[in-house]
Formats: C-alpha cells, structure tokens, sequence
C-alpha cells in the first residue's frame, strides 16, 4: 500500500528566449504548473484523472504557463512553432464500453467554459462547434462512435481536430509492428492499459504526426497519422498545451499518467518506471485479502496450518494443471499454451465474454506472450471421441488466412474443451449494426456494399481458392464481424462440419440457422458450396433490405423483395433507414444477385466467382424476370417452412 502512497514526481524546465520544454514524470498534488478545471484532480498516487465514472463529466488539465506559438516579432506572417509532445493515458471502462475518451489540445486559454461533455470531449459545445474563433487545435482519442452520425462512424479513432469536432483525419486506433512497420496492428484505447501517445507538429514542413502505442514497447515505426495542416492559421500567439476529457451516458475513468512537451527538438523521454498506474479495477472484492488470511490465521492458531493447506490446495486447484499431450498433438503449429489462454482470458471469467455462440461462449483477451488481443472460443463438443479428428482438421482450418475471414491462429485442447483462437476484432457484428439501433447509428451503403463485397471475396477463397474446398454452412449476418476499417470478416468457418465430427457420425446433422438453410439442405442435409451461396443471397438481403430473414410469421424476406420485383419497384425493398442515400446500380445489384443466389433451385444458383464478377460489374446480372404466378399468401407459406421440403421445389422460378 504505502508504495502505491508516496509520491513519484519529477519535472524540470528549460527556459530560453521562447522555447517551452517540461517533463511530468507522474504528477504532484501541489502542481502549480497545472491548471486543473472541472472534474479533473491529481490523485495522491501521482495519477492526473480527468474524469471519473460520473455522468456527463468534464475534465480539464493545462500546463499553466502560456507557449508562444507565433514569433510575431519577426516577420507579417510567421509560422507557427514546432513543437513535440508525448504522454501515457489509461483509459478504464466498465465491463463493456465506456466513454467518451479525451484529447490533447492546444487552446487560446487555460479555461473552456462552457464546453459540453459527451462528443465534445470537453471541447466545444454544440452554438461554437466548428466556428474558427474557437482557435483550438486537438488530437482526440475517441472511444464512441457516431458522432453526427456519419463523421468519426468508428469508436476507437484517433482524429485531428480543428475548431471542430469533426475530425480532419481520422483512424482506427493501431500502431504499426517493430518487424513489419507496413503492417498496422488494431487495439483498444479502452483496453485499461497504458497507451503512449506521441504528437509531432513541424513548422516548417507543416505536418502533424500522431503515433501511438502500447507503453514500455518501444515508439512504433510508423505514425498513425501524418497530416498536412498550416496551424499558422489556426493558433493565436499565446497557447496553452492540455488534455480535456469528457463522459456522458457512457462513462470511462480517464487518466494521464506522464506527461512531456517541447518547441525545440523531440519531446524528453518519459521514465516509464516513475510513472504511476491506474488500478484497472476500481473496485476490489477478492474474498482472499491477505489481511482477512493472516487475521483468521492468528485467531485460529492450532488450525493455520491446516488452513495454509486448505488454501493452498484451493489455489492449486484453481491452477491450470500440465496438459495432456498425445503424440499427433506435439508438432501442431498452431498450439497454444492453455495457461496463456488462461491468463489471456483472466481465467475465462464471465467479465471477459463478448458472445455466445452455437458453438460455446467467446473470450476476449489479450495474450501474455505478445500483448496481440485475440477472442478465444471455448467449445465443449458432445462427444470426446471426435476430438482427434477435430484437431487434425482444425490444424488444417489454422493454415487458412484471408482478409475477410476471422482467422483462426490456433487452438488448444484441455480435457474435454477445445478452444480456438481467433483474431480479435473491435467492431462487432454485422447484425448488431444493421438492426440494433445503437446511437442511431446507421451503416452507410458504401460501407454495406464494401462488406458485402469482402465477404464474397472471403466465399470464394473458401470454396475455390484454398487447397480444399471449404463449406461454410453458417453464413449469416451475425457471422460477419466488422473489422476497424469496416471490412466484413467471416467467422466460425469450417466449425459447423467440425461439429458434426464430434457428434454420432452417420446422422445428417443439419447444421445452420432458420432463414438461411437452402431448402434442398432440409431434403439430402447435405451441404455444398450451392448451400452457402444461398444463405450468401439471404444476407445480401439483409444488407440491402435492413431487415432480418424471418421477422414474424408474416415477415418473409425473400417473399418481400419477391414482390417488390413483381410491383416492378424492387428499390421499395432497399432499407428506409438509408434515407435514399445509395448508389442505385448497386442496389439494384444487390437485391437482384440476393434473389438469384437464394434461388431454390440450386442449379440456378450463381457460383461465387460469378458473384464476385457480378458485383465488380464484369459480368451483367441476368435480368429477373419472371417469378412464378403463385398469390402472395401461398408463397410466404412456402418460405416460412423454409426447413420443410417439398414445398420448396415447386416455387419462385427466377428465369434469365
Ligand atoms: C513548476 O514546478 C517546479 C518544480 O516543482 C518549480 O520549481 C517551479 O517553480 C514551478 N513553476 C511554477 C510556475 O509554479
Ligand atoms: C467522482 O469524483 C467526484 C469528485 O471527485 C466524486 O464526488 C464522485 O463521487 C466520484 N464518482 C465516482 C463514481 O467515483
Ligand atoms: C512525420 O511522418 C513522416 C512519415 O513517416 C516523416 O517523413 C516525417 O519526418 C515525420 N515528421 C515529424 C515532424 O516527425
Ligand atoms: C515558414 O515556412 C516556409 C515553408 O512553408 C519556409 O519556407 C519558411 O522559411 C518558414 N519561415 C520561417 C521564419 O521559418
Ligand atoms: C528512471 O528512474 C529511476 C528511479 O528514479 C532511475 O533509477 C533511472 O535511472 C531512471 N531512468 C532513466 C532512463 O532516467
């Protein structure tokens, strides 16, 4: 405890004609050379928290001393000052998401009355948001999204600011790899771990570069951002250099934790050891505090021993125990340790789920080994006797690697669990932002055609392009994870077929999600590539139309567009959520290759290479034209018992 009490803090400061430079190694509860505004307070732990959880907070912290920004003595227009900063923030967010994040900035005064919280991290509020007599410039380091509802789409960005929130350049939040410094590598600002941030402005060049990191790794190659901007026309002469920091519904604790600056040359170095940490967990309810250990122990002399054993077999048990491994197993190159796993995932505790799925409930973590966030999936198969042919196949599934798929890295198997390993990916999932209205945020067409696009190019490698013929046979909305710059990644591939291994073999196991199977499935159970373009066409409804497959029993959602085609307005179907807002080519695509790839007749029924020409308008999508002659009411009772058989055959016939 005392360690955590006495004050680490160190700071220094060069003066010279005009040149700023000062170190915050940790801050001191006495700082003069802070100006702390609002909710904003420097803990004893040497900590500078901006915002605690509380609502609709705001926070602000400003080096107390005005930097001159513009030589005005020298010539009419000067340039603005270079300048270098770097600084570590934590970021602590309750179970889910929080918010709203916070940013540097460079202001005209130490003081922002006024300024709202939520979206304007504190900043601005909505009469001068965007107004150029604000002169403020800001890096922010956002964790929501949907800021004026299409601006800054992406939580978890990094933005440059000017007199407005509306970011002049903005980016998922990743720093480039030591090894590849092409190669960006996604992470959470919210993740409760120290994040360096490091903020470069050249006068002369007119540049901003922003970098950021986890801390104590080293300074990534590469600025995330690099963004060409004259400050000369935004900055005053005298600016102060702070942080601001806001909450709202959503609510983070927000902290600084070191702090340096220059206008000459790079900002010091921090000492990372002098730095305080934020506890990531706010609150601490372990039943095991060693003070309740030793007080129950004294009190009950003759029994601590027995009680050391006790405890010690209890934490024993709770130890992952050595694995088991059989001969096939030991040169698997995707193997993980099951204590990494452990660890990664704080034990599998219930805090760490994002998702239950068919298959188990889904991890996040973030690895010991290499600090990657990865989602671990644990499955507990039926039956244990299929777990050899599970591994060997999903040591073949690990080799798989494309850019719209959610790859697997590997996997791990302990006792009757299996746990696979995927690539961790912050966006969700495609259902959630089509039809949960969250911050009414909706996705834009440009964004639904780009994924629906990624997603059949990930189809194809599927099917054709790997060295086996993979069938997906779950291709649906809720598969489709949304990567940081929107791609659409499938997920859970090959793990239906998996699952049928671990089951009684002979059985047919129909293996997919009402809405989605293509009725010929429900006939043979047998799954093919023709099966998963037709689930393929469901969800190209679902992207075009805003709506699910089968709402209620009335709610058909191929029957729909079916009949929207025949009142010869199938852009009726398109989802009003869009406003109009789309390409009308594209839409028209959409729904028509959704119509042709759930075709019930699985001969008419596009391969996925023809999908991709189709919507890369290298081929023409052969015109629909005639649908049948079956009354409306007749035919939603055919798509409603999609799992039923014959029924299907005799249906809608899209003719070329
Ligand atoms: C800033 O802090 C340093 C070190 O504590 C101190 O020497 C200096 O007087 C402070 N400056 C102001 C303006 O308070
Ligand atoms: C946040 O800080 C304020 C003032 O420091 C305090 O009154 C409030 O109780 C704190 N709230 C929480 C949730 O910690
Ligand atoms: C900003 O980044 C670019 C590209 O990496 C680099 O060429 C430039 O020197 C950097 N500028 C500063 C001021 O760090
Ligand atoms: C101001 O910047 C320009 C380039 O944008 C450069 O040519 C000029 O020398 C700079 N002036 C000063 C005083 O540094
Ligand atoms: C960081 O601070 C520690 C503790 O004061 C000190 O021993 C160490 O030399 C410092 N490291 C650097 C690089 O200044």
């Amino acid at each position: 405890m005392a360690s955590m009490i006495y004050l680490l803090f160190f700071f220094s400061m060069i003066v010279e004609a005009q040149s700023v430079e000062f170190i915050f190694d940790g801050f001191n509860g006495n700082e003069k050379n802070l100006t702390i505004n609002s909710a904003s307070i420097i803990k004893s732990s040497g900590l500078l928290r901006l915002t605690n959880k509380t609502r609709y907070a705001v926070g602000q912290a400003f080096y107390s001393k005005p930097i001159q920004m513009l030589d005005t003595s020298s010539n009419s227009s000067p340039n603005a000052s270079s300048f270098s900063t770097t600084f570590v923030f934590q970021i602590v967010s309750p179970k889910g998401r929080g918010g709203y994040g916070l940013a540097f900035t460079l202001a005209p005064s130490n003081q922002l009355p006024g300024a709202a919280a939520e979206h304007y991290l504190g900043l601005f509020n909505p009469s001068n948001d965007g107004k150029s007599s604000n002169h403020i410039f800001a890096v922010e380091f956002d964790t929501v999204n949907g800021f004026n509802d299409n601006a800054d789409s992406e939580g978890n960005h990094v933005g440059i600011n000017i007199n407005s929130m509306h970011s002049e350049s903005s980016m998922a939040a990743a720093y480039s790899e030591t090894d590849h410094p092409d190669r960006f590598r996604d992470f959470m600002l919210e993740s409760g771990n120290p994040i360096q941030a490091w903020i470069e402005y050249d006068g002369v060049t007119k540049l901003v570069n922003v970098t950021i990191g986890p801390m104590g790794k080293g300074r990534p190659p590469r600025p995330l951002i690099s963004y060409g901007v004259d400050l000369s026309t935004v900055v005053k002469d005298n600016m102060y250099a702070g942080f601001s920091s806001s909450t709202g519904e959503k609510l983070s604790s927000h902290y600084i934790l070191g702090w340096s600056f220059s206008t000459e040359g790079a900002a010091p170095l921090l000492n990372y050891s002098l730095l305080p940490i934020a506890p990531i967990f706010e609150k601490t309810s372990s039943p095991f505090r060693p003070s309740v250990i030793a007080i129950i122990a004294s009190l009950c002399g003759v029994f601590t021993v027995l009680f050391a054993l006790l405890l010690l077999r209890a934490v024993y048990m709770k130890w992952p125990r050595f694995e088991d491994l059989e001969d096939w197993e030991l040169d698997c190159p995707h193997r993980f340790r099951y204590q990494d796993l452990h660890t990664a995932t704080k034990g599998f505790k219930n805090s760490e789920i994002i998702g239950v799925g068919g298959f188990g409930a889904v991890y996040r973590g973030r690895l010991p080994t290499n600090g990657s966030e990865v989602a671990v999936k644990k499955i507990t198969p039926n039956s244990s006797q299929g777990l050899r042919g599970f591994t060997a196949e999903i040591e073949s599934l690990g080799r798989l690697r494309h850019k719209n798929l959610v790859n697997l890295q590997g996997w791990c198997k302990r006792n009757n669990d299996l746990l696979l390993v995927y690539d961790f990916i912050p966006n969700g999932c495609l259902a959630d932002l089509l039809f949960s209205r969250r911050n009414n945020f909706v996705l834009s067409w440009e964004q639904r055609f780009n994924i629906v696009k990624g997603i059949a190019a990930g189809l194809l490698y599927l099917h054709e392009e790997w060295e086996q013929v993979v069938i997906h046979r779950d291709v649906k909305s809720s598969n489709v994870l949304i990567d940081a710059e929107m791609n659409g990644r499938l997920g859970d591939f090959g793990l239906a077929r998996l699952y049928d291994h671990g089951t009684t073999s002979h059985t047919t196991n129909i293996v997919g999600t009402i809405g989605y199977l293509a009725p010929e499935l429900t006939r043979t159970g047998q799954a093919s590539t023709s099966s998963d373009v037709y689930a393929f066409g469901i969800l190209l409804l679902e992207v075009a139309c805003g709506r699910k497959p089968v709402e209620t029993s009335d709610f058909i959602l191929t029957d729909f567009v079916i009949e929207s085609h025949q009142m010869g307005r199938i852009l009726g179907a398109a989802d009003p959520k869009l406003n109009s807002a789309f390409v009308v080519k594209e839409m028209e695509v959409v729904l028509g290759l959704g119509l042709l790839c759930s075709h019930p007749n699985p001969k008419t029924r596009p391969t996925m290479r023809e999908v991709i020409r189709y919507l890369n308008w290298e081929d023409k999508l052969p015109v629909i034209d005639d649908l049948g002659s079956c009354d409306s009411p007749c035919r939603s009772k055919r798509f409603m018992g999609a799992v039923s058989t014959e029924m299907i055959t005799s249906s809608i016939d899209i003719g070329r």
